[in-house]
């Protein structure tokens, strides 16, 4: 297949070029096709969510497990009514205070949403995103749009055309090219569900800011590294065996393809003992990769690291979201062996990066002085 690409910015919008790029890909929304669109998180893989061969194709083309359910993405708050049973108070609140934005809320679903959307389950996660571009899609798709990020299963999630293309080309009929995303990681799942409201996934509306208008949240809980299917629990604690309630945390995510190891400590300890260990590596013959923030650039520098790369600023947990996806892609490009990631502070967007961390990494060491 050949992958159409297209470039339509915010400010394209109310050009005649920049309308005719949105009405195409609507069209191939509307017949069946797969369209790969921006949002404020991350680049997403679109179809008509209500057609389930269309749907179908998502998983295909992304190599994604069935039975990890899909975002049912809206132009207009209003356009959720038909895609769930009811629409509690508490939603409603919620959607008047963090849409549009990134948060995804799970609720009981309508009979409207094909199984194939929702992996079977009785609920539909649904979501309004903060991009001009990615509300005229859906808006002139006139329906609601399903999509994953627009990653094969398993890598980086995507945070630029060109993620995209690397990841899709050839595998999609269009990818539109609405520069990098903004917010960097994906929304924030939360199940309305349950009392209190419980986070599935961090991301990009922060728990701080859920318990700030909720009072009280629950979750999320920390995903083993590397988490695979069947995996088994450590320290003696059997595996869970029901179903989890975000289906698709159990599946390993983010990975680049070199291992990665995530460093938790004082950040001094931190980075001594990065150091020792991309000497050792160096010494074995592996090319290796640092993650670190601007402030440790220097203490690396001379050491054993073929790449060195920085999420930004220690003090910016959204900058280390922006920069994040990218950066795992940029050790790839450099076909590093391994990657020794310093872990950031968890307050804020910072849970979401080190939940990401946590999933990218096949270990995860803590060190401390003593
Ligand atoms: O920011 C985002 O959310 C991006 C952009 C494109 O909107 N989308 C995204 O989709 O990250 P995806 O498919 O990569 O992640 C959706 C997450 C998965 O962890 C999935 O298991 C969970 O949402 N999910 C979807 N429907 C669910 C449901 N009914 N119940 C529980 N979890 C659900
Ligand atoms: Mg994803």
């Amino acid at each position: 297949m050949n992958t159409r690409l297209v470039k339509v910015r915010a400010a394209d919008l109310d050009s005649e070029a920049g309308r005719k790029a949105i009405a195409d890909a609507a069209a191939g929304i509307r017949a069946g096709g797969l369209v790969a669109f921006p949002t404020e998180t991350v680049y997403g893989l679109g179809a008509n969510g209500l057609d389930e061969d269309a749907v179908a194709r998502i998983f295909v083309a992304k190599g994604r497990p069935q039975d990890n359910p899909l975002i049912l993405h809206v132009a207009a708050p209003d356009e959720v009514r038909p895609l769930l049973k009811a629409v509690p108070a508490r939603a409603e609140r919620l959607m008047a205070r963090f849409w549009p934005g990134p948060l995804t809320l799970v609720l009981p679903r309508s009979p409207l949403v094909p199984d194939v959307v929702t992996g079977g389950l009785d609920t539909v996660a649904v979501r309004l995103p903060d991009h001009p571009v990615a509300r005229a899609l859906i808006a002139a798709a006139g329906v609601p749009i399903a999509a994953p990020s627009a990653n094969l299963s398993g890598r980086p999630s995507p945070t630029s055309a060109d993620h995209v293309l690397a990841d899709l080309g050839g595998r999609v009929e269009m990818v539109i090219d609405g520069g990098r995303t903004t917010v960097g990681v994906e929304s924030t799942v939360l199940d309305v569900t349950t009392n209190p409201p419980a986070i599935l996934r961090p991301g990009g509306v922060t728990r701080e800011q859920l318990e700030e208008f909720l009072g009280a949240v629950a979750g999320p809980e920390s995903p083993a590294p590397g988490a695979t299917p069947g995996a088994k629990a450590s320290a003696g604690v059997p595996a869970a065996v029901e179903r989890p309630r975000a289906p698709g945390m159990k599946y390993t995510h983010y990975s680049p393809a070199a291992s990665l190891m995530l460093f938790i400590g004082p950040p001094d300890l931190v980075v001594r003992t990065i150091n020792e260990r991309a000497a050792a590596e160096g010494r074995e013959g592996r090319r290796v990769g640092i993650l670190t923030v601007d402030e440790h650039l220097g203490a690396y520098q001379g050491g054993a690291a073929t790449l060195l790369v920085s999420l930004g600023p220690a003090d910016d947990g959204r900058a280390a979201a922006t920069n994040l996806f990218g950066c795992l892609r940029a050790f790839d490009i450099q076909g590093v062996d391994v990657i020794l990631a310093e872990g950031v502070d968890e307050a804020g967007i910072g849970l979401a990066v080190m939940n990401r961390l946590r999933k990218a990494a096949t270990r995860v060491i803590t060190v401390d002085w003593g």
